[in-house]
């Protein structure tokens, strides 16, 4: 059977992404970093709504962490494999640049950029074998399309996430393996919380932040088999927030 694996999903739009997965039929492998709580509720609301899934915490920056994981859950499931990926982990650590400390610009690097890396080249061995076929969904953002001041380490990891999209969409091609990046804007999570969400909801054209659900289904439908022939795209979902 088909899984789906999600980083960073006790919460935010990575929780949102479990909920549309879980929904459109397909198990869901839950993954976090410490929430357990957050995790366990999210696993309850899919369970509630009739589909299945299951807990994997691992630090999505450690390749060691990550290959136990893949191997305990492989031991599990001699017949399954994972044919969704979508890379969602992602921190902030904002601070203008001459003031970075080292540890908040590696910390967002490896979260975002080596964790797509080590998650993403241990699961291409479940989808490339035998044209089985895959979808890697890489969550990047404006950030990344357009660069934020104050987030230097935050957009170059988003910038080079969606570089690598592209490099090995041209790669996994063949093997019906698609690779595609979503760029959101300002999106109502823990994540921007603590934003003058008042102030900046006046930069956006559709005049407010989006929903974690908004993005879910941008995220469902690049999933799906319609969307065989979309691979090492960048779409954009910021409420027409460019410039
Ligand atoms: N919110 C926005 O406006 C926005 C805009 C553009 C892009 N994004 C991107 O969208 C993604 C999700 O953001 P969000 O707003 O939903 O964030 P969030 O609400 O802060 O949730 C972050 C999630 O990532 C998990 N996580 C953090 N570090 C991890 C690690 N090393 N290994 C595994 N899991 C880890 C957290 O797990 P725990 O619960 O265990 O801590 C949590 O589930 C991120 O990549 C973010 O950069 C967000």
């Amino acid at each position: 059977m088909k899984y789906a694996l999600v980083t960073g999903a006790s919460r935010g739009i990575g929780r949102a992404v479990v909920l549309r997965l879980a929904q459109s039929g397909i198990p869901v492998i839950i993954n976090y970093l410490n929430n357990q709580a957050a995790a366990a509720e999210t696993l309850n609301e899919v369970t509630r709504l009739g589909g299945s899934a299951e807990l994997l915490p691992f630090d999505a920056s450690d390749p060691t962490a990550i290959d136990a994981a893949i191997d305990s859950w492989e031991q599990a499931h001699p017949e399954d494999y994972i044919s969704v990926l979508v890379n969602n982990a992602g921190i902030r650590r904002d601070n203008v640049m001459f003031m970075m400390p080292d540890e908040d610009w590696h910390k967002v690097l490896d979260t975002t950029l080596n964790g797509f890396f080590y998650t993403t080249r241990r699961l291409l061995k479940h989808m490339m074998p035998r044209k089985r076929g895959g979808r890697i969904i890489n969550i990047a953002s404006l950030s990344g399309v357009k660069g934020m001041p104050g987030q230097t380490n935050y957009s170059a990891a988003k910038a080079a996430l969606i570089g690598a999209t592209k490099a090995l969409a041209q790669e996994v091609g063949a093997r019906q393996v698609t690779v595609n990046a979503i760029a959101p804007g300002f999106i109502e999570t823990d994540m921007t919380r603590d934003l003058p969400q008042d102030e900046l909801k006046q930069l956006v054209p559709v005049g407010r932040f989006g929903k974690p659900e908004e993005v879910a289904a941008l995220v469902a439908f690049l999933a799906s088999d319609e969307a065989a022939y979309i691979t090492g795209e960048v779409i954009n979902i910021n409420g027409g927030l460019y410039t």
